[in-house]
């Protein structure tokens, strides 16, 4: 068991390795690297040890799928996206240490040693059962290879490694009526090897180190996911693939055979390490093997299970390795209303934000902050992106700046004056001031970055009062002495957010401490001491414009693309489903489906999509748990006719029987409808036929 180091000698920060396949997008920025490189630049500010580490995800089973669908090789395709992503996060100012990628030389060594070492130690089970096989395209199927029905919630496009409906991770011989992805073929069964991680004999670890050891600090959803998963048991999980793209299984008899893109891809962390280490001329290995490290992984919330429980496993069977202190993983960020999505261009994709709002990052960083899904998924809106801007970053942060830097010119020619005496309100706002990083600390440290992020405009609010109580304008008219001292004031305060704001709105702050002049060594803490940061005979420069008003038809025309992006998906979305194989007309007459009315509806606890209800059939009252809790409210439903198969073989659902199904559709929007008779004079019971 690690201890935790209360005051670490040194931190090991990594943000999720994202995927080649695609650009990045708001959601990437918001749940991931935005907070980790705020969390990185604030350790930096206060003298830490710190080195931040990420790269490309190479390995994914979608890389090749997505090739095909290009017309270019894997290669093509990872370098053409590492390339734009890198470029992303330098252009937002996502200051990794080391930005690697896992089709590196080094990451390869590492994860084959990885594997190597557990291997020797015995650590996997290596099993040949029967795994699905589609014999079209001479492939075995797991992962995003096969979908099928999820035995857990019922969704029929559940994927052979995990289900979306319901967050169960599955085996793809889980899935109910599987189908390749590749082919479409209904897949054969065939034997073959593979490595597998006994999760089930890291139980006891599991338990002890999280439930007991972190239910404290880690997050609500963080530590709920983990009781979840551990409370189901833990079942022995393949680690390696028969695959062509990945990296080679480096054990003898293992011709095909690939490691499991979740085993390879967090060992790239430790990979990126290296690679800066080596760069840097530095030792990487206290930066994962010292117990006075602090390892924090970044992370979005479908990440969870392979940062908490999977890679510490292998870290903890491994033994060199110290485990992660906090996994501050968010929820999703969805864009005015639903849900990102890259297939459907669904998006505001970073590069493309550039082009239209340039040099305009820090209003982004500022608004996905102010917006973090921190507990909850939550929305990005046009609307609130451009109020966040004009209300908070234009009339208080810029607004404050601009009347010091202006006024200091004009009335003294940009030099600090000695201030005469403190009011009492002079008093109380500079210890207000240096109240501020220990408060913006407080919460950072507590991975609250919405929280933090309104803190540094606090700041700013309070230098806005300041002025506006002291009003140095018309002061100057009747004493001119006293206006010193207000400036003084104001120019602390200016200097106090040049620094404090960098973690949020890094190009701001540069700009802001280049106007200030202020030196670059002023750190965090010195925004708390008694002696002040901007001193008498301090000349600072001319005044520029930090932020910019944003106009309705800027916002106008970002919402007419998302109209447009809409319209083109459901034109696409007429693509329908193939018919299905013939049946016989006897086929048809065994189902039972008649008129029922929902009585009760309540929605099943820790799941995200399950509803239990009661449904009068006519012929009896019965329990039918139904995955329409994202589409309906309990109450939107109580009352309704809907049409409900009744033979159906019961079956349960997290631990429910339910006794028939209820027949549903899609509209365009994705939201399920019923299908319901619309006649009220059609009594339950009815049958359809
Ligand atoms: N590529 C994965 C994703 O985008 C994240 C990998 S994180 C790592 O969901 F730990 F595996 F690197
Ligand atoms: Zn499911």
């Amino acid at each position: 068991m690690s201890q935790s180091p209360k005051n670490p000698a040194r931190y090991t920060i990594t943000a999720a390795l994202p995927y080649t396949n695609g650009p990045l997008h708001i959601g990437h920025l918001a749940g991931v690297y935005v907070p980790a490189d705020i969390y990185t630049r604030y350790l930096r500010l206060t003298g830490k040890d710190v080195v931040f580490v990420c790269g490309s995800d190479e390995h994914g089973v979608a890389i090749p799928m997505k090739a095909k669908k290009e017309g270019v090789s894997p290669k093509e395709l990872i370098d053409k996206y590492h390339g734009i992503i890198k470029k992303s996060f330098q252009e937002f100012g996502i200051t990794f240490d080391n930005y690697s990628r896992t089709s590196a030389a080094v990451h390869h060594k590492t994860a084959s040693d990885f594997f190597v070492k557990m291997y020797e130690q015995d650590d996997f089970l290596e099993e040949t059962t029967a795994q699905l096989y589609d014999e079209e395209a001479q492939q075995f199927l797991a992962d995003r290879f096969v979908t099928g029905t999820c035995p857990v919630c019922g969704n029929e496009e559940a994927y052979g490694d995990q289900c979306e409906n319901c967050g169960s991770s599955l085996n793809a011989t889980d899935l109910i009526n599987p189908k390749s992805t590749i082919s479409g073929a209904v897949p054969s069964m065939r034997e073959t090897k593979h490595w597998f991680l006994p999760l089930d004999k890291y139980e006891n670890f599991l338990k002890e180190w999280i439930l007991e050891g972190h239910k404290q600090d880690w997050k609500p959803n963080v530590y709920g996911q983990c009781k979840s998963w551990i409370d189901d048991g833990l079942k022995p999980r393949a680690v390696t693939r028969d695959l062509d793209w990945g990296i080679p299984v480096p054990v003898k008899n293992a011709e095909g055979k690939v490691l499991y893109v979740w085993f390879d891809a967090p060992i790239g962390y430790i990979s990126s390490t290296k690679e800066w280490a080596e760069r840097e001329g530095k030792n990487w290995e206290p930066y994962w093997k010292s117990q006075d490290t602090k390892l924090l992984h970044f992370i979005g919330k479908d990440n969870i299970v392979f940062h908490c429980i999977i890679f510490p496993c292998m870290l903890k069977a491994h033994g060199e390795f110290v485990l992660p202190e906090n996994v501050p993983a968010n929820e999703f960020l969805n864009l005015e209303g639903n849900k990102l999505s890259t297939s459907k261009n669904w998006a505001v994709w970073l590069h493309e934000y550039l082009e239209e709002f340039p040099d305009m990052q820090d209003v982004l960083r500022y608004t996905l902050t102010a917006n973090a899904p921190e507990t909850k998924d939550n929305d990005f809106t046009w609307k609130d992106f451009q109020a966040r801007n004009n209300n908070e970053l234009v009339a208080i942060f810029g607004n404050f700046i601009n009347r010091v830097v202006v006024l200091t010119n004009k009335y003294y020619n940009g030099v600090v004056q000695e201030p005469i005496d403190f009011t009492e309100s002079d008093n109380e706002t500079l210890s207000d001031l240096h109240k501020y990083p220990e408060r913006i600390s407080s919460s950072l440290e507590r991975y609250r970055f919405r929280e933090a992020g309104q803190e540094v405009m606090n700041l700013a609010r309070l230098g806005n009062k300041y002025l506006a109580d002291e009003e140095p304008w018309k002061v100057i008219k009747e004493d001119e002495q006293r206006v010193k001292t207000i400036m003084y004031v104001a120019q602390q305060i200016a200097a106090g957010l040049a620094i404090l704001s960098e973690p949020f709105l890094p190009f701001t702050a540069a700009k802001l401490r280049q106007m200030l002049n202020l030196s670059s060594d002023t750190k965090w803490t010195d925004v708390q001491s008694k002696e002040q940061l901007l001193l008498a005979g301090h000349q600072i420069g001319a005044a520029q414009l930090l932020f910019r008003k944003i106009e309705d038809e800027e916002i106008q025309k970002q919402l007419d693309k998302l109209a447009a992006t809409k319209k083109d998906n459901e034109s696409e979305n007429r693509t329908l489903m193939p018919q299905k194989e013939t049946i016989s007309f006897e086929d048809f007459t065994k189902m039972d489906m008649r008129v029922g009315t929902i009585l009760e509806a309540e929605k099943m606890p820790k799941t995200k999509k399950l509803m239990v209800l009661k449904v009068d059939t006519g012929l009896d009252t019965r329990t039918i748990v139904s995955g329409i809790a994202e589409s309906f409210t309990a109450d939107e439903i109580i009352g309704k006719k809907v049409t409900v198969l009744v033979n159906l073989a019961p079956r349960p659902l997290r631990g429910v029987d339910s006794e028939g199904m209820i027949l549903m559709t899609e509209n365009k929007e994705g939201k399920l409808v019923f299908l319901n008779p619309d006649e009220d004079q059609v009594g339950n019971g009815e049958t359809i036929s």
